[in-house]
């Protein structure tokens, strides 16, 4: 296959005819740091979400507030607001919309229409890796009843397994299925947590890791010979700790072997290099010894990557933002380092935070303060970064800092 022609964009002056223009969709705290990258370089930016004053639309030009999965709402508004380019932030997106016009040349899609349609849902991202190219993955099989997630198990995928809904994320709707007794209560917990309610799940058969990574991979603007092309750009491994399906702790660099780390860049770049396109993916893979398996990706930044704000040359937000206009990166750490999730801990609006200064009286701390509107116990509201000589010391750092940061409602 001959290689991929970079497309670089050539940048101009916000709110004025030679501006470059970016839409949003989705402005969440991963969308926000994307958006605060490309202000940086004088894109105009449309920050579109779901509610008014999301994270990301308190930093953008333009905000805009739709039902991204109606396809007329979504239509309309890109039909309206013409942008160079349409970057996905979330899954539920009416994506065959987005598909049509990329295909009828309306807007770029990021880091295409096809990967936002393959990876808004399980199924089709893991018929993509498993059987298109032949990735190791756990064994799996999609049911759409509890009888026949019974078979599934009965039939080959066994105890301990693990359920999802196909639609959903951030571990909604997820169990882990010890043994037949748990198994209708797993089927139940999956149609409540699903993102659209006639349910279908995955069932997949529990990979006993070592440990888990994120690798952020980058197919942006290559250098030297390799001008002018997308390239793959690897950055250093990032480890995590997910609490019932959600990330609560990363850090880089995850220490792997030659081997692991091989395999594991060698599965990135496979499932990256099909889903195509300019941008930054989170590709998230179990590791055992030599052993690396590929479980989901996102083709956009991952929540596991806010760790990149404080340990990487340049974070996760401002490589996507460099990929997607053509410009070179740099994916290189600059120091060991962690993060560790604050959640707002009360159902409240109009939160105050206590304790942020002790939060950051300790050297090589750092704290980002999302800015959504209203609380919930499990709703992420911040993260605390820290950095230090060794990922231990750092991890601890951040987790120390998360703690002393307390929201609590007003008054
Ligand atoms: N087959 C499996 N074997 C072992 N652990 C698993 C398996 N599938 C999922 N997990 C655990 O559950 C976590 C969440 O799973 P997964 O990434 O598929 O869900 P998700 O809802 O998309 O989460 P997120 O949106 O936070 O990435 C994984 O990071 C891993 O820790
Ligand atoms: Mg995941």
């Amino acid at each position: 296959m001959s290689p991929l022609a970079v497309q670089t964009l050539t940048l101009g002056t916000p709110l004025s005819p030679s501006a470059v223009r970016v839409m949003l969709l989705g402005s969440g705290e991963l969308g926000k740091e994307v958006l605060i990258a490309l202000q940086r370089l004088g894109v105009e930016t449309i920050a579109v979400d779901r509610y008014d004053h999301a994270p990301g639309q308190q930093v953008a030009h333009h905000s805009r507030t739709i039902t991204m999965s109606d396809p007329a709402q979504l239509r309309a508004l890109i039909e309206a607001e013409k942008p160079h380019l349409v970057v996905p932030e979330i899954e539920a997106i009416a994506t065959p919309v987005l598909e049509e016009l990329e295909a009828a040349g309306v807007v770029r899609v990021i880091p295409t229409a096809r990967a936002a349609r393959l990876t808004m849902d399980r199924e089709g991202i893991r018929c993509l890796a498993a059987e298109t190219l032949g990735l190791p993955t756990s064994p799996y099989r999609f049911c759409d009843s509890l009888a026949e997630l019974q078979a599934a198990i009965d039939d080959g995928i066994g105890y301990p397994c693990v359920v999802k809904p196909v639609m959903s994320s951030s571990g909604k709707g997820q169990s882990k299925i010890d043994g037949p007794d748990d198994v209708a209560a797993a089927w139940d917990h999956a149609m409540a947590g699903g993102r659209v309610s006639h349910g279908r799940v995955i069932v997949e058969g529990f990979i006993d890791f070592d440990y888990e990574i994120t690798l952020l991979t980058v197919r942006a603007a290559g250098q030297g010979d390799q001008l002018g092309e997308v390239v793959t750009h690897f950055c250093e491994p990032i480890g995590h700790r997910q609490v019932s399906g959600d990330y609560v702790e990363s850090w880089q660099p995850q220490p792997m072997s030659p081997v692991a780390l091989e395999r594991a860049r060698e599965i990135a770049r496979a499932v990256t290099g099909n889903l195509g396109g300019q941008g930054l993916f989170g590709v998230e893979l179990f590791v055992k010894g030599d052993a690396v398996w590929f479980s989901e990706v996102s083709p956009r930044p991952h929540d596991t990557g806010l760790v990149t704000l404080s340990t990487q040359v340049q974070s996760e937000f401002e490589l996507h933002a460099r990929a997607i206009l053509g410009l070179p990166v740099d994916t290189s750490l600059r120091q060991a380092g962690a993060s560790a999730v604050i959640y707002g801990g009360v159902d409240a609006q109009d939160v105050v935070f206590d304790g942020v200064a002790e939060a950051l009286a300790e050297p090589g701390t750092d704290l980002r303060l999302f800015g959504k509107p209203e609380s919930f116990v499990k709703r992420r509201l911040g993260v605390a970064l820290a950095t230090d000589t060794a990922v231990d010391a750092a991890r601890a750092k951040a987790v120390r800092a998360a703690s002393r940061v307390r929201p609590r409602a007003r008054g």
